[in-house]
């Protein structure tokens, strides 16, 4: 387990930056280190200008760095190279203040032309100041971040695979994860093994750790692994659910579940696919999966919510022929959970109450009960 201090070098609040920062600290933490937070623009601003190190909560800052094992330092790209707030606090840190610890480079900008700020402007402070090792560090475009209201925070798939990718190889160097290496593209989703589990099994840890981050992020829940204890395990298991993975090689890149909603219904949940395995189809293939395994299970329908600040799920689901049982018109932001139906037509008629909503008309009182998205 490292000590690992993040420098947050924005001056804005909301920040794009933080919400990147964030979500890279929840997956070391997820991953047993301890984080502590340095908000640059919370210190003093006379001292932090001055260089005063005497100030009490500038030599308490400089002494969590100087603690620290490693340094996560994020900043927005401005004029061309990072904020001037991170550079007045690594002004005023020693010479080398960094000597042996493990540091990674974030920066978030609003132009593409500056990628490279965080190699050619931050990259060679930090150096100058005797890290044992910088890692790759990346540029998110602030175009791919998304900041909600209370606080949600989300980063779509194009951004967020890459910067999952320079998360693991930080991982690796801090020593307690072995470096991916990255799995063979596999075009055909038909080589992927299909694999019924129970919730308890290892090999959904990577999907169940992931949801949680994208729920507490994009939902700003302080408990997001409530929503995922939510059902007993029991609900996904035989004769009522399952629980299943797609695997490639020892892999898991995607899954999802089915439960009973109703004796013709099933439920979708914890459907996921991998940030390493996006775009690649793999989500469409697991509710092909759990379509057919729902017609095995003896129903004829398939029910399902998703959140509003997850266009890609509702994308899916509209494209794979599920009716939306809500106003697609309306900002979705303002009506809450998402819910959508498909019948399987499979097992023959549909007498619930869902047979009867269409499009839009979703009577308040016969609205299904929806929850957190799946
Ligand atoms: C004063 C200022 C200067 C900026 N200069 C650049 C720039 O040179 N290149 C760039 O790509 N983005 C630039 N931006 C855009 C920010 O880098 C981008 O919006 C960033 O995500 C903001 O992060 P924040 O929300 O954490 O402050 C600038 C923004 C501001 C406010």
């Amino acid at each position: 387990m490292s000590v690992i201090v993040t420098l947050l070098g924005s001056p804005q609040s909301p920040s794009r930056t933080e919400a990147v920062l964030s979500h890279v600290v929840r997956r070391l933490s997820a991953a047993g280190h301890e984080i502590r937070p340095l908000v640059l623009r919370d210190l003093p601003a006379g001292p932090l200008l001055a260089a005063d190190v005497s100030d009490p909560e500038i030599a308490a800052a400089v002494d969590l760095v100087s603690a620290a094992d490693a340094v996560v330092i994020a900043s927005p790209v401005y004029k061309a190279a990072y904020s001037g707030l991170l550079k007045v606090f690594l002004d005023l840190l020693p010479q080398f203040a960094l000597r042996g610890k493990d540091v990674l480079p974030l920066v978030t900008g609003g132009s593409p032309a500056h990628v490279l700020a965080v190699d050619y402007a931050l990259r060679p402070v930090l150096a100058s100041m005797g890290p044992a090792h910088i890692g790759p560090g990346w540029f998110v475009s602030s175009s791919h971040v998304s900041l909600y209201p209370d606080g949600g925070t989300h980063i779509d798939a194009v951004a967020a695979g890459p910067l999952h990718e320079v998360v693991d190889a930080f991982l690796h160097v801090l020593g307690n994860e072995p470096r991916r290496i990255p799995a063979p593209i596999v075009t055909t989703p038909g080589e992927l093994t299909v694999k019924r589990v129970r919730v308890e099994d290892p090999e959904t840890a990577p999907l169940l750790a992931d949801l949680a981050i994208e729920y507490g992020t994009r939902y700003h829940a302080v408990d997001s692994g409530a929503e995922l204890a939510r059902f007993p395990a029991s609900d996904f298991e035989d004769p009522n659910g399952a629980f299943l993975l797609l695997l490639d090689g020892e892999e898991t890149v995607a899954g999802g579940a089915i439960r009973r909603y109703d004796d013709h219904t099933a439920e979708v949940k914890r459907v996921w696919t991998s940030p390493r395995h996006r775009r690649r189809g793999l989500a469409r293939r697991v509710m092909e999966v759990l379509e057919d395994k729902a017609r095995e299970l003896g129903y004829s329908r398939i029910y399902l919510t998703t959140g509003p600040r997850q266009p890609e799920a509702s994308g899916l689901y509209l494209n794979s022929g599920y009716t939306p049982l809500y106003d697609t018109t309306v900002d979705p932001e303002t009506i809450g959970h998402l819910p959508f139906v498909k019948d399987l037509g499979a097992v023959g008629s549909v007498p619930t109450d869902l047979s009867t909503l269409t499009a839009g008309q979703v009577h308040p009182e016969r609205a299904p009960r929806v929850k957190v998205a799946v």
